[in-house]
């Protein structure tokens, strides 16, 4: 009896050790960041609640480790040690402040350039996101070539209920295209204001509903589009898509003082299209002059367009492929941005 009193493991004990846990992103430990929940001892068997800031987390093998590890080290009683990981994303409070949306963060993803691949990274990135977990929308808001819904594999216009536009869903993704709001086949010039007033709508007359993350593909370019986008939603950060040549790391360059004008974050750079054709290295050069991170590479794969063209993303068609994983591990990646992204304090933006 005396014995085991002494041994007796506390909450104490275990706040303790897991205080000494580095969150390997965040770069403070996970019991200053609120992320250990739920602490039960029974019999010096020990179970708690890790609580990630996103379920899409780069790095959950490593902190499981490292947290058994602490409590083998420094609380001596300890028997058996289970975790249970659960996610609730934080997001900086902007977006539901300004839009009165429960949508915690707005990434866009965006080129100086055309046909980089922008939908594409946009659409895989999005149902990678969901698969692992997270709750997501897309909004297609290229005004040019709205082409998310034959990528998601939906094309009819979604309903209206109670006046607001119900997104269409597929691969577990809420989307809604720029493109639903048009008469098919029916090009338009579209003057400043309308397209300011488009945009707005993909944003206040869609039923949303709660979301972690809500990604935007962009127009190529840097013009109107984002200056609007901008003005009507404050976004967590952008993702610049470029190609690997060294041609385009100048247009890579472009869209991210695009973003660097507005006060927008930049995530950082993806390079795609990689491999014997186009060659590699034009992310990592662009992600250098930019001063931002060099979030990853997607190979030329020709699964990736016809998973394109037939509505079935790489990610779903092709789910253990190479190129799929590469799209899996990015949308970590990014995750993880957005993660620190919002423990940083942010600067307020000055545009009204
Ligand atoms: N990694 C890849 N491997 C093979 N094909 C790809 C890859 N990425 C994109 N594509 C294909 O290249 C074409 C252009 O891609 P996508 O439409 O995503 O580019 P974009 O930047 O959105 O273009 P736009 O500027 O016209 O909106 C598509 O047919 C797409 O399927
Ligand atoms: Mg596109």
């Amino acid at each position: 009896m005396f014995g085991q009193n002494k041994n007796n493991v506390t909450e104490a004990d275990i706040l303790a050790a897991l205080g000494t846990v580095q969150e390997p992103e965040l770069h403070q430990d996970l019991v200053s960041l609120g992320m250990v929940k739920d602490i039960q001892i029974r019999n010096n068997n020990i179970s708690f609640k890790i609580e990630l800031t996103t379920p899409a987390c780069p790095l959950q093998a490593r902190i499981e480790e490292e947290s058994i590890a602490a409590i083998r080290e420094q609380v001596p009683g300890a028997e058996t040690v289970e975790i249970q990981f659960t996610h609730r994303v934080r997001g900086d409070g902007r977006i539901t402040g300004k839009l009165n949306l429960p949508i915690k963060n707005i990434m866009a993803i965006a080129s100086g350039k055309g046909g980089v691949g922008k939908s594409t990274v946009s659409v895989n990135l999005a149902v990678s996101l969901a698969m692992d977990g997270a709750t997501v929308g897309l909004l297609d808001a290229d005004i040019y070539g709205p082409n998310i819904p034959m990528m998601m594999g939906v094309t009819d216009a979604p309903p209206v209920q109670q006046g607001k536009l119900v997104p269409a869903e597929a691969h577990g993704v809420r989307f809604m295209s720029v493109g639903f709001l048009l008469p098919a086949d029916q090009a338009l010039i579209w003057r400043g204001p309308m397209l300011h007033k488009a945009i707005q709508q993909l944003f206040v007359d869609v039923r949303w509903g709660e979301l972690d993350y809500l990604i935007v593909d962009l127009p190529p370019g840097t013009g109107d589009a984002q200056l609007s986008l901008c003005q009507i939603a404050p976004l967590t950060g952008g993702v610049i898509v470029t190609m690997p040549q060294m041609v385009s790391v100048a247009d890579a360059l472009r869209g991210a003082s695009a973003f660097q004008q507005l006060d927008v974050s930049i995530l950082g750079v993806v390079e795609n299209m990689s491999g014997e054709i186009f060659g590699s290295g034009g992310g990592a050069a662009a992600a250098k002059k930019i001063g931002a991170d060099f979030l990853g590479r997607i190979d030329l794969d020709p699964n990736v367009r016809i998973g394109g063209d037939s509505g079935a993303p790489i990610v779903v068609s092709h789910p253990d492929s190479p190129t799929a994983q590469a799209f899996r591990i990015l949308a970590r990646v990014v995750a993880g941005r957005v993660s620190i992204l919002n423990m940083t304090p942010r600067m307020e933006l000055t545009a009204a």
